[in-house]
């Protein structure tokens, strides 16, 4: 457990726009940020982030919470690692009670995992260090490939020992359990049970998640043995999506945001050595193609991506298709060639920092136009083939988002390929018509189904029609505006609780407490706006008058979701929300009396009405006269509550 202390001290030194600006792009407004989702894939900003309050609010996707829930979805963290993340963003000690031992056992399966591999890489980096074997092999390997001290330090680079089990044997001898070190892929089963190294004699390069945390390896041989693979990679896990991650993108998502680019090369070694060189903006795909989700993770620091490719062109041409994803997604992509026979990492030390910066802005080529030059090249004179480029290169500039890019792409196209300008724009308005209408179709079923049901929504048979209504059917209205007023009386809570109130009657009570009394005969559906209200009377009962900061910070994601959301709804929204979804904000707070009772009562005449309906069930089912005639009484009593209520709202709330 980290203590009660630590927590408060990174609380205090945790700045929520700081924290998410390491992972969003966000930009001032007034006293708020705002920037794209990172939780979905939009291209107006709906994202943001109130510093006075540590809050931020997602509208696309509804998410919301603190610095810390922040880390939690988009890292997928647990509490304790988003606490140790900005603990060590903070150069904050984190004190824990328990022995490591007992933690490693306590730690949930994902944690274990990432000390398990945050072990290896330290073992690695130790028997790199500091036995000769290492030194003699792996160290003077990496010398001898230019890699400074300073550089092996960063990547952590490492070299695991060729034996079979020195990281096995040396790893459950420090009490590291055998099921972690085979879900990591460290270490390999032997069909009698035993465990051997995956590792043997290579280098060790660990891959780092977005956060910094060792999650996998990548093992160079240093043989020249054809037999033997020249590298070997972890095995997907738990922590370990291949797919979702970039070699060395933690080490420069701050210079990649900063220069607003990023390079795109294919190896381990070509990011460290351009990194080495001081071009910090440099990722790796790791030999696989690209995927979405790595496309996603540039896109989220800059929309510019320079793809530098080694000058055999035998890879060239297989991952053409694969870069129409990225125009997809509304990135700006550029090609560059090296001469034969080099990459990016030999070019870098053959040429140096300036050379090469120089050489890439000379030869760097919009993919589109790169594309065009490679496939007319191959099409030759043959005409078929050369209608066939000129679709191929149309359905590329028809998965840009921008039509002004789009058509500037038509342009040059039509004058590199010969063809009439005109010829290519039907071509790809023909292209565009079909993709709209795939477009709005997928929409349509999306919203379709977004509409069915409220994540939080209790099920529909917890609400009624009103009484005297035909069959109770509810209507998904009717329970989203049941829910709402239970997200009524939470918001107003949140906001109004520590008021004191100010009108007749009732003098040196706070708005909360009062609140509370007043919906004890209420009993909320909800299970989140359930579980906030117990809570908060819970808090009043012992004296407390629980403030926002209280929820926002809650344990409860659920309660922290909903805090956030209805603060945000007064707070953060900016007013092009409400002018978007035609929303007037009444100022509430002039008849506060009317408010806070209209909720209040809103709330109960519905709880009435679904009391009154479950009676009239029970009245049907029940044979016997006598039980009849005692739930017709309390029908009857029900039905005057329902009256009064009813007159109430209708009297004295101006609702
Ligand atoms: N790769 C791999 N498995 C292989 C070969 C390559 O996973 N058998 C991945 C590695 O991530 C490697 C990248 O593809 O970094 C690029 O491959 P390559 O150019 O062969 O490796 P380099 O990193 O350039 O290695 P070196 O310069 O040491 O030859
Ligand atoms: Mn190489």
């Amino acid at each position: 457990m980290i203590t009660k202390a630590t927590v408060d001290r990174i609380m205090e030194a945790t700045d929520i726009a700081e924290v998410i600006g390491d992972f969003v792009q966000l930009k001032k407004r007034g006293a708020n940020y705002i920037g794209l989702s990172p939780f979905s894939n939009e291209r107006t900003p709906s994202f943001s982030v109130s510093p006075a309050k540590g809050i931020f609010k997602d509208f696309s996707s509804g998410k919301g919470g603190s610095a810390i829930t922040f880390l939690m979805e988009l890292e997928k963290f647990t509490y304790p690692e988003a606490l140790k993340w900005l603990a060590k963003k903070y150069g904050i000690e984190v004190e824990e009670t328990v022995d490591s031992a007992e933690n490693l056992e306590e730690a949930n399966h994902r944690e274990s995992l990432m000390i398990v591999s945050g072990f290896a890489a330290k073992f690695f980096q130790d028997s790199m260090w500091e036995t000769d074997e290492g030194q003699s092999i792996g160290l003077s390997y990496f010398k001898e490939r230019g890699f400074s001290a300073e550089t092996m330090r960063k990547f952590e680079l490492g070299y695991s020992p060729d034996q079979w089990e020195a990281f096995t044997s040396q790893a459950i001898k420090e009490g590291y359990q055998a099921q972690y070190l085979e879900e990591t892929g460290l270490s390999v089963k032997r069909d009698n049970g035993g465990m051997y190294d995956r590792y043997r004699g290579r280098v060790m390069f660990p891959i780092h998640s977005f956060t910094g945390r060792v999650i996998a390896f990548g093992g160079r041989t240093l043989k020249s043995d054809k037999s033997v693979p020249k590298y070997v990679n972890s095995p997907e896990s738990e922590i370990y999506h291949k797919s979702s991650v970039l070699y060395g993108l933690y080490f420069a998502k701050k210079a990649i945001r900063d220069e607003d680019n990023c390079y795109l090369v294919e190896g381990y070694a070509d990011v460290i050595s351009v990194h080495q060189a001081g071009i910090e903006n440099v990722v790796a795909s790791s030999g696989t193609s690209l995927t979405v989700e790595q496309i996603r993770l540039i896109g989220r620091l800059t929309k510019n991506v320079t793809i530098l490719y080694d000058g055999d062109a035998a890879g060239i041409k297989a991952s053409l298709r694969g870069l129409d994803m990225i125009l997809e997604e509304g990135l700006n992509v550029k090609v560059v060639l090296f001469p034969d026979g080099h990459d990016p990492d030999s070019y870098v030390r053959s040429v140096g920092t300036n050379a090469f910066k120089t050489y890439i802005d000379q030869n760097k080529k919009d993919f589109i136009l790169y594309k065009t030059g490679i496939l007319l090249k191959e099409a030759g004179t043959d005409p078929i083939r050369k209608a066939g480029v000129i679709r191929e290169i149309v359905e590329s500039i028809a998965k840009i988002p921008d039509s002004i890019k789009a058509s500037v792409f038509v342009k040059e196209c039509s004058h590199i390929m010969q063809i009439d300008e005109r010829a290519l724009l039907s071509e790809l308005n023909k292209m565009r018509m079909a993709k709209a209408k795939k477009d709005s179709q997928q929409q349509y079923n999306h919203n379709q189904r977004a509409s069915q049901q409220h994540p939080d929504m209790p099920p529909e048979d917890l609400f009624f029609d009103e009484p005297g209504a035909a069959p109770a059917t509810p209507s998904i209205e009717k329970r989203e505006e049941a829910y709402n007023q239970e997200r009524e009386i939470i918001r107003l809570l949140l906001l109004y609780g520590n008021r004191m109130i100010d009108w007749d009657g009732i003098a040196n009570t706070y708005i909360g407490p009062f609140m509370i009394a007043e919906l004890s005969d209420v009993t909320f559906d909800s299970a989140v706006c359930k579980a906030f209200v117990e809570d908060y009377r819970r808090e009043v009962e012992n004296g407390v008058l629980p403030d926002e900061q209280h929820y926002i910070h809650h344990k409860e994601k659920g309660i922290v979701d909903l805090t956030v959301t209805m603060i945000a709804t007064k707070y953060i929204l900016s007013e092009n929300w409400y002018d978007m979804h035609n929303i007037s904000v009444p100022d509430e707070q002039v008849n506060m009396k009317a408010t806070i009772l209209g909720a209040i009562f809103h709330l109960k005449k519905h709880k009435v009405a679904q009391i009154l309906e479950n009676l009239r069930k029970e009245l049907q089912n029940t044979p016997s006269e006598q039980d009849q005639e005692i739930l017709l009484n309390q029908y009857m009593r029900m039905k005057k509550v329902e009256k009064h209520i009813s007159d109430y709202l209708g009297s004295v709330i101006l609702k």
